[in-house]
């Protein structure tokens, strides 16, 4: 399958998913996403692919976030719809029988850290940083990172995060349990390989049922109401001055 955004290799069954627009810090755009659905539909069904790995292009990016450019261009009713079509995406990552791994090679911001919480666990490059910046924009995580932030790190610094737009660097990530190993930035994918390969050794029908019995720990209401109060911001007077006053390279005042 040919994509414009997404750069696929296979080899010895695991596919390696890098997201391409590294002059945009690969950040997440309605293109991206549609062929990051496509990529995982092909993982579901191609027998070749028995492990992922989804990183980034470039030295700086993992994912910067979902394409704020897109999101001023955007009818204000549609923050809901837009939060669940990425809230089901990512689900799709969540629930994929084979294992999806996060190699986070740079910046993982907004949906970018979002999607890498959305794969079954994360490794991270040294120079990785992770974050929930929406509130910067009059925003909040849209693609269910209010959910699997508070279930990954715990309640209170998930709610610092998110409230104070902060980033933390790779160790702090690991201390806090978001992800599993830091690695120097050239050995991220060779030890994730490392792992895949100790995985794929096991029984493909008992990880799948370890997968699907781990994801029941989640309270499906939650990302529901992430979806509807996403809504709400995002026809906000806020969210106009956040995202408007990022495009033009300037601090936003909120009311
Ligand atoms: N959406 C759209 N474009 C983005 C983006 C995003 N989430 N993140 C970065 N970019 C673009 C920048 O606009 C810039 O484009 P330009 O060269 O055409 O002006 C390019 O990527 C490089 O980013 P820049 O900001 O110049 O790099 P930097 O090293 O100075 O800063 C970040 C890096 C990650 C701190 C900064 O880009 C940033 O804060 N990004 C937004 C993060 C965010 O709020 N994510 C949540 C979105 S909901």
């Amino acid at each position: 399958m040919n994509y414009s955004t997404l750069l696929p290799e296979l080899e010895n069954g695991v596919l390696t998913i890098t997201i391409n627009r590294p002059d945009k810090l690969n950040a997440l755009n309605t293109k991206v996403l549609e062929e990051l659905n496509q990529a995982m539909n092909s993982v579901y069904t191609d027998d070749e692919i028995k492990a992922v790995i989804i990183t980034g292009a470039g030295e700086k990016a993992f994912v910067a976030g979902a394409d704020i450019s897109e999101f001023t261009s955007l009818n204000d009713d549609r923050g809901s719809q837009l939060s669940k079509k990425g809230q089901d995406i990512f689900f799709k990552i969540e629930n994929c029988p084979k294992p999806v791994i996060a190699a986070v090679n740079g910046f993982a911001l907004g949906g970018g850290c979002e999607l890498a919480m959305s794969c079954h666990f994360r490794l991270a490059s040294a120079n990785a940083k992770f974050g929930q910046p929406e509130v910067n924009l009059g925003l909040i995580p849209g693609y269910g990172g209010t959910q699997r932030l508070t279930m990954l790190i715990g309640k209170g610094k998930a709610m610092e995060l998110m409230m104070t737009g902060n980033m933390i660097g790779a160790d702090e990530a690991k201390n806090l349990g978001l992800v599993n190993y830091v690695e120097p930035l050239e050995s991220l994918i060779p030890k994730t390989k490392e792992i895949l390969n100790t995985i794929l050794a096991k029984s493909p029908l008992a990880i799948s049922k370890i997968i699907s019995s781990v994801n029941f720990y989640f309270n499906k209401e939650g990302f529901i109401e992430e979806a509807k109060l996403f809504g709400e911001v995002f026809s906000s007077d806020d969210k106009k001055e956040g995202t408007s006053a990022f495009l033009e390279k300037r601090k936003p005042v909120f009311k």
